[in-house]
C-alpha cells in the first residue's frame, strides 16, 4: 500500500485525477470503478476540466459503479445514478450506454446483484477501482462485519451510515435502509485502486486501514493484502497515522 500525503482536498483531489487521467491516456479503453460521496468530487470536476481542454478522452472508457440505494428511482436526486450524471458524466465526452451502477429500481435483489457481478466480471474488473472510506471503515457499502463480504449483495446500512449521509435528505426518514453494493471480493479484483480520504472524521479509519490489522470490522483493512494500492489524503485524515 503507497500512502501520498497531501496539503488539503484540493492537492488530494488533482493528484488523484492526475492518476486516473494517467491511466485513461495509457489505456484508452479503461475499465474504471468509480465511488459517489462528498471526497471523489473534486477529482471529478478536475477530471471534467481537463476532458473540456481536449488533455482527457473517455469516449471509450467504460465504468461501474460501487453502490446504489436500493428502492431508488435512476432520476431520483438522491440515487447514485443521478449523482454520477449531475458529478462526472454529463461533464465528460463518456458515452452514457458504458457506465454502468447496481440497478436499485430492481426489487429483486438477487437478480440485481448477480446482473451485476456478471457484467463487471464480463468487462475484466477495473483497472483502476476508486474508492473513498467511511468513518467505520466502510468500503462501498461494506459495512464492518464479522466476514469480508464476496460478491454483489445487498446490505442494510448501518446507523452510522444513514446518520451520515442524512445530510443530502429533506430529513433522515428519507434515507434508504437498503442499499446494493459490490462485496470486498469483487473490489479487490479490481487491478489496481486509488482510496481518496480527506478530513479529521476519517483520520481513524484511515489509521485502521494502512495500519490496523487486516480484520472485517474494518472492511478497507483488506486494502493491505492488494498488490497494487495507493492511498491519497491530506494531512488531516492522515494526522492519526505514525
Ligand atoms: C460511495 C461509497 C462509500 C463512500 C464513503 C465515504 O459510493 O462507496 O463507501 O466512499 O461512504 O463517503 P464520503 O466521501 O461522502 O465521506
Amino acid at each position: 500500500m503507497r500512502i501520498v500525503r497531501t496539503t488539503d482536498y484540493k492537492d488530494m483531489s488533482r493528484k488523484a485525477a492526475n492518476i486516473i487521467s494517467a491511466q485513461v491516456i495509457l489505456k484508452p479503453d479503461s475499465v474504471l470503478g468509480l465511488a459517489t460521496g462528498s471526497t471523489p468530487i473534486g477529482t471529478y470536476r478536475q477530471l471534467a476540466e481537463w476532458c473540456a481542454k481536449g488533455d482527457c478522452d473517455f469516449s471509450h472508457v467504460s465504468t461501474y459503479n460501487l453502490d446504489e440505494y436500493r428502492g431508488l428511482s435512476h432520476d431520483h436526486v438522491q440515487s447514485y445514478h443521478y449523482f454520477m450524471r449531475k458529478n462526472f458524466f454529463d461533464h465528460i465526452n463518456i458515452d452514457l450506454a458504458n457506465t454502468h451502477v447496481p440497478d436499485g429500481a430492481n426489487p429483486d435483489y438477487d437478480a440485481a446483484c448477480a446482473e451485476y457481478d456478471r457484467i463487471v466480471a464480463d468487462a475484466g474488473y477495473p483497472d483502476l477501482q476508486l474508492l473513498g472510506i467511511g468513518r467505520n471503515g466502510h468500503i462501498g457499502f461494506n459495512e464492518p462485519d464479522s466476514v469480508f463480504s464476496k460478491g454483489t449483495h445487498m446490505v442494510n446500512l448501518t446507523q452510522s451510515t444513514i446518520d451520515a449521509n442524512s445530510r443530502l435528505f429533506d430529513s433522515p426518514d428519507e434515507v434508504p435502509r437498503q442499499a446494493y453494493t459490490m462485496g470486498v471480493q469483487t473490489i479487490m479484483y479490481a487491478h489496481s485502486i486509488l482510496v481518496v480520504a480527506n478530513g479529521e472524521d476519517k483520520a481513524d479509519a484511515v489509521r485502521a486501514m494502512c495500519f490496523g490489522p487486516v480484520d472485517p470490522q474494518c472492511p478497507a483493512s483488506i486494502l493491505q493484502l492488494h498488490t497494487n494500492c495507493t492511498v491519497i489524503a491530506d494531512e488531516a485524515a492522515l494526522s492519526k497515522c505514525p
